[in-house]
């Protein structure tokens, strides 16, 4: 793929797990472009982590920093932008999403989420009595939402890193108002 060539900012959503800040990363490299991960611009905006907004401030106040930081940052220079899992749910999200950029739902299955996710504690909202069920049931509801991305490729428990930037680089380019 050619270098510094992105016409528009390509958003990876998808849920805890998916691979969206490490796909994204590798993703930026290859095409030269920069990364920018919203729930990281939110942690040094607030000095604090995730789990210390969620605890200190409640989810509603995180998720309005968190669509005020993707509004600031689709305005800028095109980028690769990794969002958090629930970023894409709002409508209010999306529409911003799509009048910059393209979104790019990295699917994996339930499976792969958990053996991703259940020895982290990092994810608040997975902070209850029964984490699988949990995740599940965001899995389960969040699923046709993600589902409305304008491109989406699959995550395999067998897929590198490299191999899942290769297959949004090649779902990219079938987009010639992106690539
Ligand atoms: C969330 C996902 C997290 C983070 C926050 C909420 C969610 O990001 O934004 O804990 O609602 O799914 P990752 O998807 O990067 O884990």
């Amino acid at each position: 793929a050619g270098t510094g060539k992105l016409k528009k900012t390509v958003v990876l959503v998808g849920m805890m797990g998916a691979g969206k800040t490490a796909v994204g990363r590798a993703l930026a490299s290859r095409l030269s472009v920069p990364f920018l991960d919203s729930d990281a611009e939110i942690e040094s905006a607030a000095a604090m982590t995730i789990a210390e907004i969620f605890a200190r401030d409640g989810e509603a106040f995180f998720r309005s920093r968190e669509s005020e930081i993707i509004d600031r940052l689709l305005r800028g220079p095109c980028c690769i932008l990794s969002t958090g899992g629930g970023a894409f749910l709002s409508a209010r999200n999306r529409d911003l999403i799509s009048a910059k950029g393209v979104s790019v739902w990295l699917n994996a299955d339930l499976r792969l989420l958990w053996s991703r996710v259940k020895n982290k504690d990092t994810r608040p909202l997975l902070r209850t009595p029964d984490p699988y069920r949990t995740l599940r049931d965001l899995f389960e509801a969040r699923t046709p939402i993600y589902a409305k991305a304008d491109l989406a490729v699959v995550s395999d428990a067998s897929y590198t890193i490299d191999m899942m930037a290769s297959q949004v680089i090649a779902a990219l380019a079938t987009r010639p108002d992106v690539l």
